[in-house]
């Protein structure tokens, strides 16, 4: 029999990302998250509108979605409880969080240069999505009121925001694509580090046959990543 519960939430299990965005004073912030998911070259990404992060997407429009692999759990426990953020929101405050300006430093990954973005990439990470802000969408609009910032055209919101972003780059590393295959990442050989109820697990290996998978993967080709291709880096701004 299933019971009625209330628990306080819902992180069902989903991979860490590690975003990346330029801070005022041209620094790199660093900051795990996981309320995130793809479609096409597109992913959503939310956040508590007091982080640091989601400012520097909606003041610069750019960032770099960092997927850490399980390898890399260290580097996101030691981004734990650290913010961009000066002063620290009494949010943050309350839970522990402490300001940190060199979060690259501190993670121990090492910051490369990007092709069309501001933002760096952390290198140990196997997989890095430069993107731009496309929309930045108000959840909860129900709950909080997000005009007062509408009005006064100011970055600093209250509440949750979910932005999108349209992926401009990928790199991977060649150890986890397919034999033979350039644009294919082996799901065998991804390893994403998942977060579940704030603790960290990796995957387990495949169960049975997909039928799913029996769709070839161009099927599901946007316009976005043919528009990725052909623009060069130095057009793009
Ligand atoms: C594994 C992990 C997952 C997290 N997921 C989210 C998330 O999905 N959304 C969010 O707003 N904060 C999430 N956090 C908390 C942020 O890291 C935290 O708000 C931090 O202050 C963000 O850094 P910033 O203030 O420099 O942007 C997560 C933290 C960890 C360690």
């Amino acid at each position: 029999m299933h019971m009625s519960i209330t628990p306080s939430i819902l992180y069902l299990g989903t991979p860490v990302v590690l975003v990346s965005t330029v801070n005022e004073d041209g620094s790199y912030n660093l900051a795990p998250m996981s309320s995130a998911f793809w479609l096409g070259w597109r992913c959503l990404l939310g956040f508590e509108g007091v982080s640091k992060t989601p400012q520097n997407l909606i003041r610069t429009g750019e960032c770099v979605l960092n997927l850490p692999s399980a390898d890399q759990v260290d580097a996101v426990n030691r981004l734990a409880f650290l913010t961009g953020s000066n002063p620290v929101p009494a949010g943050k405050t309350l839970r522990g969080y402490q300001f940190e300006r060199e979060k690259f430093e501190v993670s121990g990954l090492t910051p490369v240069a990007s092709e069309t973005v501001a933002a760096a990439r952390a290198l140990e990470c196997p997989i890095h999505l430069e993107a731009k802000v496309a929309r930045v969408n108000p959840v909860m609009a129900d709950e909080y009121d997000y005009s007062v910032h509408e009005r006064s055209g100011e970055c600093t919101l209250e509440g949750i925001v979910c932005i999108e972003v349209r992926i401009t780059r990928v790199h991977t590393h060649p150890s986890i694509l397919m034999d033979g295959k350039r644009n294919h990442i082996d799901p065998d050989r991804w390893r994403p580090l998942i977060m579940s109820f704030q603790r960290f697990y990796g995957l387990g290996p495949e169960l049975s046959e997909s039928r799913l998978a029996k769709i070839p993967e161009a099927m599901y080709r946007t316009p976005d990543v043919d528009r990725a291709a052909i623009v060069s880096p130095a057009k793009i701004k």
